[in-house]
């Protein structure tokens, strides 16, 4: 038997299999690999984009999926994270999870005899990675080459993007404030999957010949006691038309959402015509449909 593959984070997969997934996730009609099976889809925030994409993903590879609040099934309090993937195993498939701490996708697929993947973590959003990946080859028709510049917060959205542009053979930078940039682990880890995590304090000197110019919130969710000295520390760090104007000519603007217009982007960079968001976030449905059928066939 082949030993079950989760997705924790992109590096989870070989560079070799992200390029198979991508491939996978432009194919609209892929072999139905959940006929007639389920997904349970766990949410401890909330979602828009992830549940959605995912639940539409699982019925267009001919599942069922079912989504559960946090709430319902009690993590660690009703019953034990690894309780609970075992239990929800008996009936699906594939498990997808959305938690504060990421120890607990690492606890559930530490024991899960299907799937896990995690739909959002503290340290880790794979899916918005394949999606943003699966955008940038759409727009650029390759990934390889690019420069993509994240204008925010080191912290799952980025993470995430940074491992898998490594692995995709784009280049990345971060513009941050100190104190708000990647630690040694992930510049090791980075570094890792093939990529170089280059960090620059000045959004202008990061943007500069940029073909993507990426934002998130500067307030994850889970964070919030820290929202008075975040927003202080990145007042500077608003993408707006002057800081676009420093990309390269054809750059796009990329934004995982939910946006805050005014704080991290403003509205005319956020909706103006750079801004790739609403094609990014339907990607995140066909970026979730080729991880489903890879992950279904592989394990
Ligand atoms: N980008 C993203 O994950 O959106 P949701 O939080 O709405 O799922
Ligand atoms: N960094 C954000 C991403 C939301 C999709 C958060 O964790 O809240």
């Amino acid at each position: 038997m082949t030993s079950v593959r989760h997705l924790l984070e992109v590096d989870d997969l070989t560079a070799e299999e992200l390029a198979t997934v991508l491939e996978l996730s432009a194919d609209p009609s892929p072999s139905p690999a959940l006929q007639g099976k389920g997904m349970a889809l766990l949410f401890e925030k909330p979602s828009a984009r992830t549940r959605h994409s995912m639940e539409m993903a699982v019925v267009q590879l001919g599942g069922h999926p079912v989504s559960i609040a946090g709430g319902e099934v009690g993590i660690d309090q009703r019953e034990s994270a690894e309780d609970i993937a075992r239990t929800l195993a008996c009936f699906h498939a594939a498990i997808g999870a959305r938690v504060f701490d990421h120890s607990l996708v690492e606890r559930m697929a530490a024991v899960s005899p299907v799937p896990v993947v995690n739909m959002l973590s503290d340290q880790a959003h794979p899916l918005q990675a394949l999606g943003d990946l699966l955008t940038v080859a759409q727009e650029f028709g390759q990934i390889s080459g690019r420069r993509i510049a994240f204008v925010g917060d080191a912290n799952n959205v980025s993470r995430s993007l940074a491992i898998g542009a490594g692995m995709a053979g784009a280049e990345f930078v971060l513009s941050g404030p100190a104190g708000y940039q990647f630690d040694s682990a992930d510049i090791d880890r980075i570094s890792a999957a093939g990529g170089k995590a280059e960090i620059v304090d000045d959004p202008v000197r990061a943007v500069s010949d940029a073909h993507v110019v990426y934002t998130d919130v500067w307030v994850s969710m889970g964070e919030e006691d820290q929202a008075p000295e975040k927003m202080e520390a990145f007042a500077s760090y608003t993408v707006d038309e002057a800081l676009m104007g420093h990309a390269a000519p054809d750059a796009i603007f990329l934004h995982c959402l939910p946006a805050r217009p005014g704080l991290e982007s403003t509205d005319g960079v956020l909706y103006g015509p750079q801004s790739r968001i609403w094609q990014q976030a339907e990607n995140r449905m066909h970026a979730a449909r080729g991880l489903l059928a890879w992950l279904l066939g592989a394990s």
